[in-house]
């Protein structure tokens, strides 16, 4: 989607065996639109050399303070007044404590120092062993470097290149990616507590048998996304879906509509934004049966009897928290035909301020959808569009409708 495009990023490796990873990083960086200044320390060579580094992001690299290919001789002002981010990855524990101390006798953190702070973001992924991570001088350090204004990024959890586990790990190339997107995204849900569901539901009949539907997730899953870089809390609650949890956002699942109702319910009470994108089974069989039914020979068919679920965004949009204005529900209809007189009779009948309409069978599974939003204003088409950009312009049409903050 070209998500950094025009961002140029001086891409920093101080050393340690995730070095690997930012050969991918680098990659993905320009996939995404991005230019990448890799700026190396004589640790991280020892690790990767320039030469790959130079030819994935297609500019030479810069290693030293007293390169004389800049003309003015100050690569560490000129590599940092371009840039929009200055990203090092890996960032290892010796890195940190340079920073913490302000340390300037090596080019990259010559222009970590050099940078004018304001214009210019320093983001770190620490990369080292558990202990090293663990210890209070990395700890103090990292209080130290965030309190002077960089952004520090989580590490992972995992098998570490000395055979320990445990924290410590450089998060992964595509993880890192998705952080610095977010980094740049506007932060319209700033303050937010955002509640989404997503996916289908599903109804068993018995332990091994039960109703569902297609809906995939794609749409709540990029919704929750969206809304955790505009800088929201995000809360989903998913059905069953194959679908990784995008970062930073705090994940639910559950199976049935009534489980779903109950995961919502509380959440709701504390939420300032409510987002129903779960294709809810609308009946549930009466009876579940404890043990799998079996054909008994006879030929004869079980018989099902149905019973309703409940309406979990009808109940939610009743709820007192939203009636009086504190939590602002956005219901979806998936709909065969006749997108706008059913939009507009379900907003009506939901309660909801916005409401969202899409062909059902045009978009289940699908990567791209079209929108059509419904308000008490009239109604807007969002165009056919990926499930990502159409989530990053839905999230931009709700912050536009929340009320002003109370002080
Ligand atoms: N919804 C819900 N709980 C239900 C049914 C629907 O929360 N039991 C929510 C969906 O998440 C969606 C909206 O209500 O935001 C509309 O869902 P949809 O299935 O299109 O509508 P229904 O209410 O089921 O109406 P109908 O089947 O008549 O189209």
């Amino acid at each position: 989607m070209n998500e950094l495009a025009g961002k140029h990023i001086v891409l920093g490796l101080s050393g340690g065996v995730a070095c690997y990873k930012s050969a991918e990083l680098c990659r993905a960086l320009i996939k995404e639109g991005a230019t990448v200044q890799v700026v190396m320390t004589e640790a991280a060579a020892q690790f990767i050399t320039p030469v790959t580094m130079q030819a994935l992001s297609n500019r030479t690299v810069y290693g030293s303070q007293w390169d004389a290919r800049e003309a003015n001789n100050m690569p560490h002002i000129n590599l940092s007044r371009e840039a929009d981010a200055i990203l090092v990855a890996p960032c290892s524990a010796d890195f940190i404590a340079r920073l913490a101390q302000g340390r300037a006798d090596e080019l990259l953190s010559l222009l970590c120092l050099a940078r004018p702070a304001q214009q210019v973001p320093l983001l770190l992924a620490p990369a080292m062993n558990r202990e090293m991570w663990a210890h209070p001088a990395t700890q103090r350090n990292l209080a130290q470097v965030a309190q002077d204004g960089a952004t520090v990024l989580a590490v992972g959890n995992g098998d570490q290149a000395c055979g320990e586990t445990g924290d410590g790990r450089m998060l992964e190339p595509a993880e890192l990616l998705e952080e610095v997107i977010a980094f740049f995204t506007p932060k319209v849900l700033a303050g937010q507590k955002v509640l989404v569901t997503a996916g289908p539901t599903f109804e068993a009949i018995d332990p091994v048998r039960g109703i569902t539907n297609h809906s995939s997730g794609k749409m709540g899953f990029a919704i929750a996304r969206a809304a955790r870089e505009a800088g929201a809390e995000v809360t989903l609650v998913a059905g069953p879906v194959h679908l990784p949890t995008p970062r930073g956002v705090h994940r639910i699942n559950v199976q049935s509509a009534q489980k779903m109702l109950e995961a919502v319910v509380p959440r709701a009470q504390v939420a300032t934004v409510f987002i129903a994108t779960a294709a809810v089974a609308d009946w549930r069989p009466a009876t579940q049966a404890e043990q799998k039914i079996k054909k008994d020979g006879s030929g004869q068919t079980p018989v099902l009897g149905f019973v309703e679920n409940p309406d979990i965004l009808a109940t939610v949009a009743q709820s007192q928290h939203a009636l009086v204005g504190d939590l602002f529900c956005v219901g979806f209809a998936a709909e065969s035909h006749d997108l706008l007189a059913h939009a507009s009779a379900k907003r009506e009948r939901k309660g909801v301020p916005l409401l969202v309409g899409n062909i059902g069978p045009a978009t289940f599974g699908q990567d791209d959808n079209a929108l059509l939003l419904v308000d008490a204003q009239g109604h807007r088409e969002l165009p056919r569009a990926s499930k990502r950009a159409l989530a990053r312009q839905l999230v931009a049409e709700i912050a536009l409708r929340l009320p002003v903050p109370r002080v």
